[in-house]
């Protein structure tokens, strides 16, 4: 497949509404490999003991996962490092920030059949920690075709050029990873139907938000941030973060935990061996 080019046209929609709808940007054959790996790590509960899944909006209190998002996927499924759906990402988002732009962030949500629930207003903006330097926008990839029915995203146009708003945690709960934006006008928000394997890209203060899926099947969505580091001042933690308490966290903690006290018995080891040859 040939790479993708956007037209001066759509660099321009993109810059003026803050998010645009692009047709398919990879093979069929790519599109079903890729479902198939994000349907084998989502089934294997993949990244669950690192907190590289969870639950986005709900606090995991009965252990059940009503709407899982798994970050990095490719950490623990390289072969999704290695396609040419990424090629065509980097390469699209090279012409809309700049040849310095790079992949900053990897996720994916998967919304269950009939029960998923609504993804809230939000801007990814909010999720950024205080070091957070970078300018990013985000692919946002179904790998079925996306509808209003299953959960299509929506967004508020030219949002982007305005003020990060205040959000809090989804039902103003800490305990919940989810990120909501409480006071938003809908009023000139639209729907943005994909087909498989297209893309919607929005910038990263761009109002967003996805209906529940009440189709009979998943709706599979996969994301990719690009960023240029250095084109976001870092600042003060936002409070709505500072706050939070989640499972997730706890599980990325003793994660980390256990990763310093295998780094040290490494170091040590590798001086022994030093030592022993003395
Ligand atoms: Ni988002």
């Amino acid at each position: 497949m040939r790479q993708i080019t956007l037209t001066d046209k759509q660099c321009d929609e993109f810059n003026e509404r803050g998010y645009i709808g692009l047709g398919v940007i990879t093979t069929e054959e790519e599109i079903a490999l890729m479902r198939g790996i994000y349907d084998e790590l989502f089934a294997e509960k993949a990244g669950w003991n690192d907190g590289n899944l969870f639950d986005f909006a709900s606090d995991e209190k009965d252990g059940e996962v009503k709407l899982p998002q798994m970050l990095k996927l490719s950490h623990y499924a390289p072969a999704l490092a290695q396609t040419q759906f990424r090629a065509n990402c980097e390469y699209i988002a090279r012409q809309l920030l700049g040849p310095q732009a790079e992949l900053v962030f990897e996720h994916a949500i998967r919304k269950p059949p009939r029960v998923g629930p609504a993804t809230p207003w939000h801007q990814d903006e909010a999720f950024f920690n205080g070091l957070t330097d970078y300018e990013s926008i985000t692919f946002w990839v179904p790998l079925q075709d996306a509808t209003i029915e299953n959960g299509c995203m929506r967004f508020v146009p030219g949002s982007h050029r305005g003020p990060l708003f205040e959000h809090r945690s989804i039902n103003d709960d800490p305990k919940v990873h989810g990120l909501e934006c409480p006071e938003v006008n809908e009023a000139t928000a639209v729907h943005a139907p994909v087909p498989m394997g297209g893309a919607t890209i929005h910038h990263y203060r761009t109002l967003h938000a996805a209906g529940p899926n009440t189709s009979d099947g998943p709706r599979r969505a996969y994301a990719l941030g690009f960023g240029v580091h250095g084109r976001r001042k870092p600042q003060p933690e936002f409070a709505w973060n500072v706050n939070k308490q989640t499972a997730r966290q706890s599980r990325a903690a003793v994660a980390e935990r256990k990763l310093s006290i295998k780094r040290v018995f490494r170091a040590v080891r590798k001086r022994l061996r030093f030592a022993a040859m003395w």
